[in-house]
Order: structure tokens, then sequence, then C-alpha cells
């Protein structure tokens, strides 16, 4: 598995400072879930949260898609959105690393990975991953954390991956960049 090592102590730290996301992260990640959604339309559409966390993003999407999955590495994590799941019929979660999904080819039609890139030892490698799952015609969203990626060198990883740059969202009042991406 690429880089595990690093991916383990990701893993950790997330576990680590699990009972605490929703507190300190909720409202952050709820303005780039809006700018996504205002680009990205998953009325009956089959869902993919890659690096789900606590499952925040379910209640944004769960009562519009056909179905939510949601993957994360952090077992802490990956509790407190089972939790949310239960709100839900159609959402569900699995424990899964980014770089390796364990999905078929092209089953999804909007698959979204919020502030996950920069966990990655190769954000390339695995948005290729993200685009080796989602259906022809459908969108990726991927964002790119201010301080961690310079706009140039997430602007490399977006081009290189193939998929077409649908919009690009820079807010000043939102750490991440919001990019949607059309496969
Ligand atoms: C900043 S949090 C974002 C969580 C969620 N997307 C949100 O919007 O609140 C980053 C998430 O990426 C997950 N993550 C980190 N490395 C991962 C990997 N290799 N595979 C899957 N998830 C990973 C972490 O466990 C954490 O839940």
């Amino acid at each position: 598995m690429t880089g595990w090592k690093d991916k383990r102590k990701v893993m950790q730290r997330y576990d680590v400072t699990a009972e605490m996301y929703d507190e300190r992260y909720a409202w952050e990640q709820k303005a780039k879930y809006k700018k996504a959604l205002e680009n990205v339309n998953v009325d009956g559409a089959t869902v993919l949260d890659v690096g789900c966390g606590s499952g925040l993003f379910f209640s944004q999407v769960a009562s519009q898609a056909d179905m939510v999955v949601g993957v994360d590495v952090s077992r802490k994590l990956l509790l407190k959105a089972k939790e949310q799941t239960r709100a839900f019929q159609n959402a569900f979660v699995l424990q899964a690393d980014a770089d390796h999904l364990p999905f078929r080819d092209k089953i999804f039609e909007a698959v979204f990975a919020f502030t996950v890139l920069q966990n990655m030892p190769k954000p390339a490698q695995t948005l290729e991953e993200l685009k080796r799952v989602v259906k022809f015609g459908g969108r990726v969203v991927v964002t790119g954390l201010k301080k961690a990626f310079p706009l140039d060198l997430f602007m490399d990883v977006l081009e290189n991956s193939g998929l077409k740059l649908a919009a690009f969202l820079d807010d000043e009042a939102v750490n991440c960049y919001v990019a949607v991406l059309a496969a």
C-alpha cells in the first residue's frame, strides 16, 4: 500500500481528534459543501464521500441522492459517521483507503473528497482512484487545503488528472479551493 507508514500516522491522528472534530470543523466543512453543491446536482445520484470523517456531508445529500457511501481510514471517525447514517436508509459507511477503493470501475455519479488530498502521499494517484470509480458524465469534487497546497501544485494535480475542470471556486472565507471535475 502506498506510503502506508504515513497513512497510519494520519489515521491515528484523526482517531485521537475524532471526539472534537465536529465542534472544531463543522462550520468550515459546511461552507465547502455549500460551494460544491451549488455546482453539482446529486438528485437521484449514487454518491461516494471519500475521507468522509464523521459523516457531516451525509445530511447535505442523503435526502436527494439515491445512495450515499462514505469511506474513511479512521475507525473512530467512522463510528461517528455510522451514527449519522441512522437518520437515513440510503447511507452506508466502510473503512477503506482512498487509494484503494473497494468498488468496481465507474459506479458512482458523484464522488466527493473534502479536505482529504493533503493527507495523501500522492494526491495525483488518489485523484486517479476517484476517477476510476466515477461514471462517464459524472462529477468528482476535490478540495485543496490552501495552507497545504500552493495553488500551482493543486492546479497541476487537477490538470494532469485527465478530468475536465467544470468549476473552480476560491472563496476568501473558505480554507480550501473547491474544484469540480467532469468525467
Ligand atoms: C480534514 S478531514 C475531512 C473529513 C470530511 N471529508 C469532512 O468534510 O468533514 C480528513 C479525512 O480524511 C481521512 N483520511 C485521511 N487519510 C485517508 C486515507 N488514506 N483514506 C481514506 N480517508 C483518509 C481522515 O481520516 C479524515 O476523516
